[in-house]
């Protein structure tokens, strides 16, 4: 059950690190593009800005850090360029969670995995197995993951453990659901980045994105890096997060 604050029950503190960025890594595609390459290579090469932002993310001291990797509208891409993503998907975990325990980093899927090959799902629960005692950061991979189908599965969740709730909807609170949600051991997002210059959530964490902070750039996944992290994080510091207060009350209630 997740004992954190949600942002529409009470006002969350605050700090000028984001405790949980979520990323939509975006732009794989036309960063191989211009490049004369395969989309496939811009993907490939995405591998390695993951790396940084983790690395980086771990450094700054941000607690959760969640990378969204395949939507569940991603399935509507070519077969081929599917089967590329999830080949690289593969070959991450077998190569990439050595270090990640190295760091100190537990690692985290969430999405409907039941979708995937046998063999991914293997490396999957092993890699979860083998880093789930790292306290240091988790970094969630949402892959087959889509906000809509986390609210849906949610509910079903709830209702099975409470099959009363459907003959009391009332009693149907907030904490029923979000309790069931694929990352209620996280804190709702401080931080969202959108990388590709897209100005959309496109289905990503639709119910923990009430009252995050958003940042849009227009560069390209594969060129995200430290600085780059490092320039949103900047951005967020000097947002002021009322949570629906006043500025008067916001600076009241802010020590120093
Ligand atoms: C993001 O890059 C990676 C995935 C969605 C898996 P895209 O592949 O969407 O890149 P663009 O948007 O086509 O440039
Ligand atoms: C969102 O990127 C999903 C991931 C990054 C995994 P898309 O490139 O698929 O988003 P849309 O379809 O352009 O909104
Ligand atoms: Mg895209």
């Amino acid at each position: 059950m997740s004992t954190f604050t949600s942002s529409t029950v009470a006002v969350p503190g605050y700090r000028a690190i984001p405790r949980h960025v979520a990323i939509i890594m975006d732009g794989n595609g036309r960063w191989a593009t211009a490049r004369r390459l395969p989309r496939v290579a811009g993907h490939a090469k995405g591998v390695e800005a993951v790396r940084a932002t983790v690395e980086a993310c771990a450094r700054r001291g941000v607690e959760f850090l969640t990378l969204f990797a395949f939507s569940s509208e991603n399935w509507r891409r070519p077969a081929e360029e599917v089967s590329v993503l999830m080949r690289l998907f593969v070959s991450a975990l077998e190569r990439e969670v050595t270090q990640l325990q190295k760091n100190g980093i537990r690692l985290r899927v969430v999405g409907e995995i039941s979708a995937f090959e046998p063999r991914l799902r293997e490396l999957i629960a092993q890699a979860e197995l083998r880093t789930a005692a790292n306290q240091r950061m988790t970094l969630t991979i949402a892959a087959n993951y889509g906000g809509r189908w986390d609210i849906m599965q949610a509910v079903q969740a709830a209702l099975r453990e409470q099959p009363e709730l459907a003959r009391h909807p009332e009693l149907f609170g907030e904490q029923a659901l979000a309790k069931h949600l694929a990352m209620a051991y996280a804190p709702e997002p401080d931080l969202f980045i959108r990388t590709g210059g897209e100005q959309r959530i496109s289905n990503f964490l639709l119910w923990q994105l009430a009252y995050t902070e958003l940042y849009f750039t227009d560069a390209w996944w594969p060129d995200f890096d430290a600085a780059a992290l490092d320039r949103a994080i900047e951005s967020y510091a000097t947002r002021e997060r009322r949570f629906g207060r006043t500025s008067a009350q916001v600076a009241a209630a802010t020590p120093g």
